[in-house]
């Protein structure tokens, strides 16, 4: 686990394009990188358009952190542990670095990311062997920066908010590296929950117009994607330019998508209470393609709270528009974060969010200690609640929601559901998909089943994943 997210897919593999089709200048590029990610899927879908806009100048993928010249961390600032892992990392790079240089090779070492942009200039004074840093909206400067650092060797720290769109300037061509494909559609954050980095980091809301991700939409399936997962820091804000320059919103867009020939499965993350609106709820009841799964993060089941982290929203509002989700589509699988440990959280107020817990029932969900983040108005709130109690109250809360997402998953032994297939399994002849509902599946079978949907007969349910037999292509 990676993230506070779902659904991922880490480290990314990149399919580098056979050299002999490449221009010359790029096909005498014989530099190596190495690129690893942190924190949500955001981050992976960043990472993914920078390996293409690397592999377009010639430069191969490499697990290998000795024979890389380019080493580029992609970061999370969300939690203290992610963003300080990071440093132990760089120490680590540093020292390959050193003993490259005494073999006569050079490395570049770029942080980007949210840490990048949070931290600035800070990272080169913590890690001086750090050439570069690059905020998330400036990837489309990547190649131009790089290019920079190695002829320069000064550190370079690249963290504006253009207010551009990066993504229509990184001109390399889509590729897939898993027949479900992540889209961003939307980023950044107008939100403001009081413990959160995210609307500092990622800056303001854009949403990115209907034709672009259109575009993007068809050059994903043409590679192979059969499922789009829309991302978005506050996904179901959406509101993006539509046609005759309407602003249209995510269900339109999910609407629009769904016609796209080829296009099997939508999904979309992550979604904030507030801005799930009628018309996207139907979305649920009457898009064929759309997945009856949804990650709604609540964070607390506490009035106090929700009202403390500046949520704008009740825990009975949320019950009450779960119940109006479930209307529309009855068998939705819900999914959800929770912060525990809170300032001036009670043992009151965390029996409220086992409340909550037990009366929406969730399919899985995420959750986490509460972790104060430097500049954001409740690091400076008071009583900050002692680590241990912390634990104490996440052990209970995480007892109860992997309890639900046992019998969620167990209500699936002996059904027939059917799994689109992500990759081949680590056993021979096993393959490994997804329901519908986001249930991660084993199953064996003669036969190519990457980028094949197939009825499988389910077998046998644990925690989070399922086994089963495949039935029917
Ligand atoms: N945009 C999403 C999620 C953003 S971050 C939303 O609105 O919910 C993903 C999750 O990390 C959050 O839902 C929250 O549960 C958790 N998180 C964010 N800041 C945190 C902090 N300071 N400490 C602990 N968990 C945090
Ligand atoms: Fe952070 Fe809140 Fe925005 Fe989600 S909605 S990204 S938790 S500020
Ligand atoms: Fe982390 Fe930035 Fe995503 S802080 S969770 S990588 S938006």
């Amino acid at each position: 686990m990676i993230g506070p997210f779902c659904a991922m897919r880490f480290p990314q593999k990149t399919a580098a394009k056979a050299l002999s089709d490449r221009p010359d200048h790029v096909r005498h590029n014989t530099k190596s990188y190495y690129l690893k990610t942190f924190g949500c899927q955001m981050n992976v879908y960043d990472s993914e358009r920078m390996a293409e806009a690397l592999a377009r100048d010639g430069y191969r993928e490499t697990d290998d952190l000795e024979h890389a010249d380019l080493v580029i961390l992609n970061t999370c600032h969300i939690r203290e542990k992610a963003a300080e892992k990071v440093y132990s990392d760089l120490g680590r790079i540093r020292d390959v670095k050193v003993a490259r240089k005494r073999d006569g090779n050079e490395t570049v070492i770029a942080v980007a990311g949210c840490v990048a942009q949070a931290e600035g200039h800070e990272i080169t004074t913590r890690q001086p062997a750090v050439d570069l840093v690059i905020g998330p909206q400036s990837y489309h400067r990547l190649p131009e920066l790089i290019a920079q650092a190695e002829t320069t060797r000064k550190h370079i720290v690249e963290t504006e908010f253009p207010g551009d769109e990066k993504f229509e300037r990184m001109k390399a061509p889509r590729r897939v590296a898993s027949p479900s494909a992540f889209l961003t559609v939307q980023e950044g954050c107008d939100k403001f929950c009081t413990f959160c980095v995210v609307p500092y980091t990622r800056g303001a809301e854009f949403s990115r117009p209907l034709v672009k991700i259109e575009a993007e939409a068809r050059e994903l399936v043409a590679a192979g994607a059969k499922e789009l997962v829309l991302l978005g820091q506050n996904v179901n804000a959406y509101h993006g330019e539509g046609p005759s320059g309407r602003s249209i919103g995510l269900a339109e867009l999910i609407r629009r998508l769904a016609d796209i020939d080829g296009v099997e499965r939508i999904r979309y993350t992550t979604s904030h209470p507030r801005d799930m609106d009628d018309d996207l709820i139907a979305a649920h009841a009457d898009v064929p393609q759309l997945m009856p799964f949804l990650h709604l993060p609540v964070q607390s089941g506490s009035d106090r709270m929700l009202a403390a982290m500046n949520r704008k929203h009740t825990a009975a509002e949320y019950i009450d528009l779960i119940g109006r989700i479930r209307a529309a589509r009855p068998d939705i699988a819900l999914s959800s974060d929770f912060i525990v440990g809170f300032p001036g959280e009670t043992e009151q107020d965390a029996e409220d969010t086992v409340a909550l817990v037990k009366a929406v029932g969730f399919a899985q969900a995420f959750s986490f200690k509460y972790s104060a983040r430097p500049g954001t108005p409740a690091a400076a709130l008071e009583p900050q609640v002692p680590e241990d109690l912390k634990s104490e109250r996440l052990q209970r809360l995480q007892a109860l929601l992997e309890n639900q997402q046992l019998e969620f998953n167990a209500r699936s032994l002996g059904q027939d559901v059917p799994v689109l297939f992500e990759r081949r399994g680590r056993q021979p002849g096993e393959f490994v998909g997804r329901t519908p509902y986001l249930q991660l599946v084993h199953a064996a079978a003669e036969g190519e089943f990457v980028g094949r949907t197939a009825r499988v007969a389910v077998t046998e349910t644990r925690r989070v994943s399922l086994s089963g037999v495949i039935a029917a292509a």
